[in-house]
């Protein structure tokens, strides 16, 4: 048995919250609502169709798909494709999974930085008396030493970066059971209970200006023009949302499941997974940020803010509206330890995949592994910091949480229902399973889901693609800055490549037969 077999989930609670946390991130109180309230209420039909279509599909995919690559000691996508399907390139194709979780951490765990030092900041009130938006943009841009030099630097959020960096890297040193379960199973339930706290406070605020809270729900419940619908930029923003949120379509949900036990159920505990993330992203983030905003700034300010970035609404508007409410400095700390949280239990989920790829396919131990990724992210995460302004998060940000996931998301689900076979899928899933999924939804993932994900890749090629590598409509001056983005990519992905190929060349364990083993156990 290898050493990271013996480390497995211990209880079902520590597994969901765990999952659940995975899927819980900044996605849920930032992308959200900055994505929903451009649209307004007409954002919630594409989101919940786009959920029962592909989401919650994709996600008892994945589970499964991780479960039994699991069963062959397969930790990450590369091996898990390959007993999917038994041809020489499925393996290079699993590469996306350990690619694209590896370089959001990258960034994700700087963005996490920001959340603690913004709570640090609110409960010592370094930014009070800041009170209108443009002059928290400016704290923003000082916070991150974005002030017109070569280097974007402060030694405050570069402080709380290394911070940030030591805790994800000490979590997962410590591996499942008793790094990433404990840390859930505390976290979570935290995180819960400050979301709700939070979601209170903003409810019972008092009318400003005639603007009132039910304003406010109204701008993310209430259908005033369905003809936004008839544009393709809603049922896109919303479907990325779903895939975002639900961190599918990037092989963190596969690394986790695969330590599932061959008969532990996937389709309740994935379902209740699921349904923990939306309710955090559709009650308690859809209660914070944009009601408040408008009930402080109106409608229009608020989609305004909106539209100036996916921090705009939680780094400027919100800290203004803590300057403006009674108790808003303990109110302000919540918020930004609450994001902390969401942050944190995603971002430990990101470089698992990478570290397992390393210690099950290329026999690194535990120690080495953590070793070898910490000093190598560390390095990588030092462009980013520094370059900030040069948009080299945004860049990394299109080609592996956006472009990059759609395309994942395609091949996986072809693999998954076509090549490797719905019907053995669908019993795969129900092993042990203690939720009969409606029959329906055996359709939907034949042919609903591969159709869907398929089509957005093409959408995606039409619509952006060649736009953002040729650069267009960017500053001159930041180009370089994004070919070394770029570059960057494409050095962890080719050591991928060659650690594949080098794997497979050296390790008896791929030799060994594939067997059919779903038929014998399946009832
Ligand atoms: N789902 C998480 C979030 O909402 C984590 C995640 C981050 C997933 C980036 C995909 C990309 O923040």
């Amino acid at each position: 048995m290898t050493q990271r077999r013996a480390d497995g989930w211990a209880t079902r609670f520590g597994l969901i919250m765990a999952m659940a946390g995975n899927a819980v991130g900044l996605g849920n109180f930032l992308r959200f609502p900055g994505r929903a309230a451009p649209f307004g209420g007409a954002f919630m039909v594409p989101y919940f169709l786009a959920l029962v279509l592909v989401g919650i599909p994709l996600m008892w995919m994945e589970w499964t798909i991780g479960r039994h690559g699991g069963g062959f000691d397969h930790g990450s996508a590369p091996g898990m494709f390959h007993r999917l399907w038994s041809n020489r390139i499925s393996k290079y194709l699993g590469i996306f999974g350990v690619l694209l979780p590896a370089m959001v951490g990258i960034y994700y765990i700087y963005i996490e930085s920001w959340s603690l030092g913004y709570a640090w900041q609110t409960a010592t009130g370094v930014y009070w008396g800041q009170t209108s938006n443009e002059e928290m943009g400016q704290v923003f841009s000082s916070y991150l030493g974005m002030d017109g030099g070569f280097f974007s630097f402060s030694p405050q959020a570069y402080l709380f970066f290394l911070i940030t960096f030591a805790v994800n890297v000490f979590v997962f040193s410590r591996g499942i059971e008793r790094g990433i379960e404990i840390v859930a199973r505390y976290c979570m339930p935290t995180l819960l209970v400050l979301g709700a706290i939070l979601a209170v406070r903003v409810l019972t605020l008092p009318p400003v200006e005639g603007r009132t809270i039910s304003d406010g729900l109204a701008q993310i419940w209430r259908i005033d023009d369905w003809s936004v619908l008839l544009h393709s930029d809603v049922w896109i923003a919303a479907t990325g949302q779903i895939f975002f949120t639900l961190s599918v379509g990037l092989g963190m949900v596969h690394t986790y499941a695969s330590y599932l036990k061959k008969k532990h159920d996937i389709t309740l505990s994935g379902l209740a997974s699921c349904g923990t993330n939306e309710f955090v992203e559709v009650i308690l983030g859809s209660t914070i940020a944009i009601p408040a905003a408008v009930v402080f700034f109106g409608v229009t300010q608020t989609q305004a803010i909106a539209a100036e970035g996916t921090f705009a609404l939680g780094f400027f508007a919100l800290p203004v509206i803590f300057q403006q409410m009674p108790w808003g400095q303990f109110f302000g700390t919540l918020w930004f330890i609450l994001l902390f949280l969401a942050g944190l239990t995603s971002s430990m989920a990101m470089f698992t995949p990478l570290l397992v790829f390393l210690e099950d396919e290329l026999q690194l131990t535990r120690r080495q592994s953590v070793c070898y990724v910490g000093i190598a992210i560390f390095l990588l995460m030092h462009p980013i910091i520094l370059f900030m302004h040069h948009g080299m998060v945004d860049e990394i940000d299109y080609w592996m949480a956006e472009f990059g996931l759609v395309l994942f998301v395609a091949i996986e689900t072809v693999i998954f229902t076509w090549v490797f076979g719905i019907d053995k899928g669908w019993k795969e899933m129900h092993l042990g399973a203690e939720l009969q999924v409606p029959r329906i939804f055996y359709y939907i993932m034949k042919y609903v889901t591969p159709v869907f994900t398929c089509g957005l890749v093409v959408w995606w090629f039409y619509d952006s693609f060649f736009d953002q590598v040729l650069m267009r409509g960017v500053d001159p001056a930041s180009r370089p800055f994004l070919w070394v983005a770029r570059l960057m990519i494409l050095g962890v992905a080719l050591f991928l490549v060659w650690g594949v190929w080098y794997a497979w060349k050296t390790h008896p364990k791929f030799f060994e037969p594939i067997e059919p083993e779903i038929e014998e156990e399946a009832t």
